[in-house]
């Protein structure tokens, strides 16, 4: 439906004051139908004899979320943001925004225009700009820094944080917080304003928290984020703004801001976070499910007190669900629980949580050796041992004890969620719940549906996972299902590599340049090299894996079988001293050894290979998971690599970047290396076909 600008902002008057609502679903973002209403509407309060004051607020459960993401990269019609807040600031009524749900971006840039602010006690207001690439380019680098100092604008505006009304009070960002209705409490407040008449405050003109600010703070933070920033535009521009802030007028500041703003929008990190902002959105639906309701969860159980165990319990906690926790093994409880406290602790004195957050999470978590604890919860999550005998235990005791219609979910990595389900007389209500690993902070969920899952499970796994603060992306049932499968099909690449005469510090060091923070040798010595050895037996063993192949490189099982399992052990590709590590020449000698044993002359291989093969070897598998209806679209690929496997964020993730080089040219690399390893390399036929179309993935 196409608003009208009288639609987008409404106008009553409530005892001389003009409330202004505005009303744009879903989330009031600034498109030009609203900014057109909100122009036409404060002109019209302008002009209204029997109003003395004007409040703004938000209908749709929120004030304003920011600019019309959709409206990036097109010609801007309409009037701007920045002549509203020039009529915001300019206004001789004084104007209070009202402030409930979310006040982001652009939202709260439009609040800082208005003289005061009076919020909600559950509101949120942040600058979330860095997240899409941008910085606040509506005055928020300006009129923040001028507000609360350069200090606490770095902070909000680096980190993208929302924060709540107590804390927005606190900083000076608001002037009033209420536990009532908030349009109730902006009239009074702007009719006392009223009544004691202006002039009213100008954000702009103050320079009581710039002045005399130490360079120094703007050089540090440079400093110590540079290996983190590398490669991204945003975060720079917004420290010199902030920097610009402290020591220029109001007009050159917001010209500086401006000029630093197109340029972040010009950057290619712009439109590959936009990519992602849309496709996260994109990955929480479920195809064909419309009218599908999800059912409620209000109490979980989980099977395990393990690593995993005690990580999704903290995750389920965090967000005020009731959580029992259930082990088998003697003390195995204890260790969970004291794993769980323990963490809790360190988060408190990190200052990440409150000492009554945490308290109150940790209450939420019973623990029972009982099954028949289990009786009433809505979803139930296993997470014991990875073997499909001890599974099918678990499952038949659950199918015996959980009420109907509760939710089966298994957080195995590489079992068959069908398998699984077949232990139940219930299949319809099982799924695979794959967290990662630390569960409590890794935001990627795989939601593996099974061949059985109803569509009712399917749906309440998805939303699930958003009220607990995760990233969904929906999987089907295949070994390693999405984001292990890709892993595991560009490690194989990668051992190639260093069989041809790659080293791992060289495919590591090229992963970290490209933005990973680890690269995969460094990321298989911490996750321990013993749990893949055995994985590999037992494939091998099944004849799944065929270890004497020409292709397959053991040098994985050669350090393993010295007794060297990686960082706990001190040594693995890499020599540990703590968690340092530095390369091994015992490493490049047993590489040497193995390119010599199957008749490989070693040469050096350039950088630009090394990533080619292995980012063309991830969107080659991306495209068949999508060919074969694993994944429901190639951007879930690109969410999924983003949140749970390191792919730089700024890159917009491995789909989006094949497309911005062009499908045709990574195909044309992939048919280059089919001819060199045609057992490895099949171009997959999605990728050929839209290649050919040159119309990107959608087609
Ligand atoms: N512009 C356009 N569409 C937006 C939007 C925006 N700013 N924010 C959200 N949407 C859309 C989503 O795409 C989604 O659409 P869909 O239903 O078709 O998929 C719908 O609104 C609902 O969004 P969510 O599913 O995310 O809803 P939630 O209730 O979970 O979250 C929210 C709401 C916290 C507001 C979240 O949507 C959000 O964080 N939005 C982005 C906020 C933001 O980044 N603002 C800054 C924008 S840049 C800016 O302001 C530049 C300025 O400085 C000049
Ligand atoms: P873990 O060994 O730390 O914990 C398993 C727990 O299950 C132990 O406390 C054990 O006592 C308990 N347990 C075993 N059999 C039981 C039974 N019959 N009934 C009740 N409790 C029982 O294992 P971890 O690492 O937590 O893994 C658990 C599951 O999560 C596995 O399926 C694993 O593949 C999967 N997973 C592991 C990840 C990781 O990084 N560790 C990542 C994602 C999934």
């Amino acid at each position: 439906m196409v608003l009208s600008p009288d639609q987008a902002v409404r106008y009553d008057v409530r005892n001389g004051v003009a409330v202004l609502t505005i009303d744009f679903p879903p989330v009031n973002a600034l498109g030009a139908p609203m900014r057109e209403g909100m122009m036409l509407r404060l002109e019209q309060a302008r002009e209204d004899e029997g109003v003395d004051a004007i409040v703004l607020v938000g209908a749709n459960d929120r004030f304003i979320a920011g600019a019309d993401i959709r409206e990036f990269g097109k010609e801007k019609v309409g009037p701007s943001l920045e002549s509203i807040q020039e009529a915001l600031e300019t206004s001789v009524k004084p104007v209070v925004a009202a402030i409930d749900g979310h006040a982001l971006g652009g939202g709260l840039e439009t609040a800082l225009a208005a003289p005061f602010r009076v919020a909600a006690s559950r509101a949120k207001l942040g600058l979330p700009e860095i997240n899409l690439g941008l910085l606040p380019g509506g005055g928020g680098t300006q009129r923040l820094t001028r507000l609360i100092g350069p200090e606490g604008a770095l902070d909000l505006i680096l980190s993208g944080r929302h924060i709540a009304a107590v804390e927005a009070l606190r900083l000076g960002i608001v002037d009033e917080v209420t536990d009532g209705d908030v349009t109730e409490a902006a009239i009074a407040f702007a009719r006392a304003k009223a009544a004691k008449g202006g002039p009213w405050p100008i954000i702009l003109e103050r320079t009581d928290k710039v002045t005399g600010t130490d360079p120094k703070i703007f050089e540090d933070v440079r400093a110590k984020n540079a290996g983190k920033w590398k490669g991204m535009v945003a975060p720079f521009e917004i420290v010199n703004c902030i920097e610009a802030a402290c020591h220029l007028g109001p007009v050159e500041g917001l010209e500086f801001e401006r000029a630093a703003f197109w340029r972040c929008s010009d950057a290619p990190s712009r439109e590959a976070q936009v990519h992602l902002f849309f496709s996260e959105r994109a990955a929480a639906k479920v195809d064909g499910t419309k009218g599908v309701a999800a059912k409620p969860i209000r109490s979980v159980g989980i099977v395990g007190a393990g690593t995993m165990g005690s990580g999704i319990a903290m995750a389920i906690a965090n967000s005020g669900i009731e959580v029992t926790l259930l082990d088998s093994a003697k003390g195995a409880l204890d260790a969970g629980m004291e794993r769980i406290a323990k963490n809790y602790a360190t988060s408190v004195a990190r200052g990440s949580r409150t000492q009554d957050a945490a308290d109150k999470a940790l209450a939420l978590i019973e623990t029972t050796p009982d099954y028949a604890a289990l009786a009433n919860a809505d979803l139930v999550i296993e997470a014991v041992f990875e073997d499909m005998g001890i599974k099918h235990e678990v499952f038949r005791r659950l199918d015996a004890v959980c009420k109907p219609g509760a939710v089966l979910a298994s957080n195995t990595s590489a079992l068959d969620i069908d398998e699984i389900a077949s232990a139940t007389g219930r299949p319809q209500d099982v799924i695979g719940l794959h967290f990662f690993s630390p569960a409590n902070v890794m935001k990627l969920l795989e939601v593996v549906r099974g061949d059985h899952a109803s569509p009712e499970t399917v749906v309440t796994a998805m939303a699930f996972a958003k009220r607990i603060g995760k990233q969904p992306v929906l999987a089907g049932n295949c070994f390693g299902f999405i984001g292990n499968r890709i892993l595991h099909r560009y490690g194989e690449e990668a051992d190639l590599l260093l069989m041809e005469g790659a080293t791992p510090w060289q495919i590591d060091g090229v992963l970290k340049e490209f933005g990973f923070p680890m690269g995969i040798y460094l990321m298989r010595d911490m996750a321990g090299l013993d749990v893949s050895y055995r994985v590999r037996r037992n494939k091998a063993a099944t004849g799944a894996l065929n270890l004497s192949a020409d292709t397959y490189n053991p040098i994985a099982d050669r350090i393993c079988e010295n007794g060297d399992h990686g960082q706990k052990t001190g040594e693995g590709y890499y020599a540990y001293v703590g968690r340092n590590a530095s390369p091994r020449p015992q490493v490049e000698a047993m590489l040497a050894e193995i390119s010599r044993e199957k008749g490989i002359e070693r040469k050096a291989i350039s950088d630009e290979e090394v990533l080619w093969r292995i980012l063309a070897a991830i969107v080659n598998e991306g495209a068949k998971i999508v060919e074969e209806g694993i994944a429901q679209r190639a951007s879930d690929i690109d969410v999924a690599y983003a949140h749970g496997y390191g792919f730089p964020k700024y890159r917009g993730g491995p789909m989006f970047w094949a497309a911005q080089q062009g499908l045709d040219t990574v195909l044309t690399k992939i048919m280059e290396y089919q001819a060199r390893y045609p057992d490895r390399w099949q171009p997959s036929d999605l990728l050929a076909d839209r290649a050919a179309t040159g119309k990107g993935w959608e087609g």
